[in-house]
């Protein structure tokens, strides 16, 4: 199929036109790649078993993975879930934003889209292109990170078009995404569980509702044959072709360790700004980027998936970057890094 491409700079007139024509793309069963500010979505009508079957063959996504449903208000998951006390203390302070609620499901989301689960994820976007496509659609739109299945989700439209481009009908390219990696994870249920972490932080959520478990999946390889609370879990992600080593350690010690192990040639060495200079010159046809400031975990959160797209496409053959602490929003970045290197770490002194 020929993907059309849409660029959207603010809700004008000519933006709301468009925006028209891809809901009833949606609302018609097709595929529409949209802006959130979390990473790209790849958005088809939640309620349409089809549209879900579209969305999984486009991502080249095994089909027991399920889908989170993109709601334009957060009431409206009435439909669609059993809601909870609880639900609405974190609608309350957190959305529209980067959180998804994992509830139990109603009737009316097709098993096809919530993997077989039945329980079903909802979140209710903050970009106002997502949420003025989700409100014309009037449907609630089942949409995955826009990448191929294993590959870092995509934060520009230019990575959206290096995955889908006639995969799906329309991408609407509506800049770089805000924050960078994918919305915290929450599962409600007898307990309150962190599934996935994100720019809503841990203890964020714990003053919004009290004590959250934090699945042992978060940051650590899930054992052989493992049952899983979230299927995504047991997939290869984030990762780069490239081998990627994570180092725990000091950019000094990270420099001796490289040196030493003398596999730097075609590298990709990942530093803190602040380190850069460190590294700068000591590694022949070694390239050093900068990571952004080793305080500043939101630029971090902002480059990440950019920076892994990258490596592949210099043709580096390994990766070194830095493990961050598991604090505030370093919890997000540590548990994309860790699958992005194969759970593959040094510890250095
Ligand atoms: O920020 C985001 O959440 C982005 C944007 C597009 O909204 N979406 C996104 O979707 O990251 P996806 O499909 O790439 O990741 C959703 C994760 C998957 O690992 C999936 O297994 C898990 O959420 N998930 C979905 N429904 C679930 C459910 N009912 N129970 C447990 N995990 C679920
Ligand atoms: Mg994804």
């Amino acid at each position: 199929m020929t993907t059309e491409i849409v660029k959207i700079e603010s809700l004008d007139e000519s933006a709301r036109v468009d925006l028209a024509r891809a809901a009833e793309i949606i609302k018609t069963g097709g595929l529409v790649v949209f802006p959130t500010e979390t990473v790209y979505g790849l958005g088809g009508d939640a309620t349409n078993p089809e549209a879900a079957g579209k969305i999984y063959a486009a991502k080249g996504r095994p089909s027991d993975n399920p889908l989170i449903i993109h709601v334009s208000t957060p009431d409206e998951a009435e439909k669609y879930a059993h809601t909870t006390e609880l639900y609405y203390k974190l609608a309350e302070r957190f959305m529209p934003g980067p959180l998804t609620v994992v509830l139990k499901a109603k009737s009316t989301v097709p098993t096809n889209t919530r993997g077989g689960l039945d329980t079903v994820a909802v979140r209710c976007p903050e970009n106002p292109i997502a949420r003025e496509l989700i409100r014309l659609a009037g449907v609630p739109i089942a949409a995955p990170s826009a990448n191929l299945s294993g590959s870092p989700s995509p934060t520009t439209a230019r990575h959206v078009l290096e995955d889908m481009n006639g995969r799906v009908d329309m991408i609407i390219d509506g800049g770089e995404s805000d924050f960078g990696l994918e919305s915290t994870i929450i599962k409600l249920d007898d307990g309150i569980t962190l599934l996935r972490p994100g720019k809503i932080t841990l203890s964020e959520l714990e003053e919004c509702i009290g004590d959250v478990s934090v699945s042992h999946a978060v940051t650590e390889a899930l054992a052989p044959g493992e049952r899983v609370l979230s299927p995504g879990m047991k997939y290869r992600h984030y990762a780069p072709k490239a081998e990627v080593l994570l180092i725990d350690g000091s950019a000094l010690a990270a420099c001796e360790y490289i040196r030493a192990e003398g596999d730097y040639e075609n590298a990709t060495i990942i530093a803190y700004t602040e380190d850069v200079p460190l590294f700068k010159g000591k590694f022949p046809n070694a390239s050093i980027v900068d990571f952004g400031s080793s305080d500043d975990r939101l630029e971090q959160a902002h480059r990440l998936f950019s920076l892994l797209r990258d490596v592949d496409s210099k043709g580096t053959l390994k990766v070194y970057a830095p493990l961050p602490g598991q604090d505030g929003i370093g919890l997000a970045l540590y548990n994309r890094m860790i699958r992005a290197a194969a759970y593959n770490i040094v510890k250095l002194n």
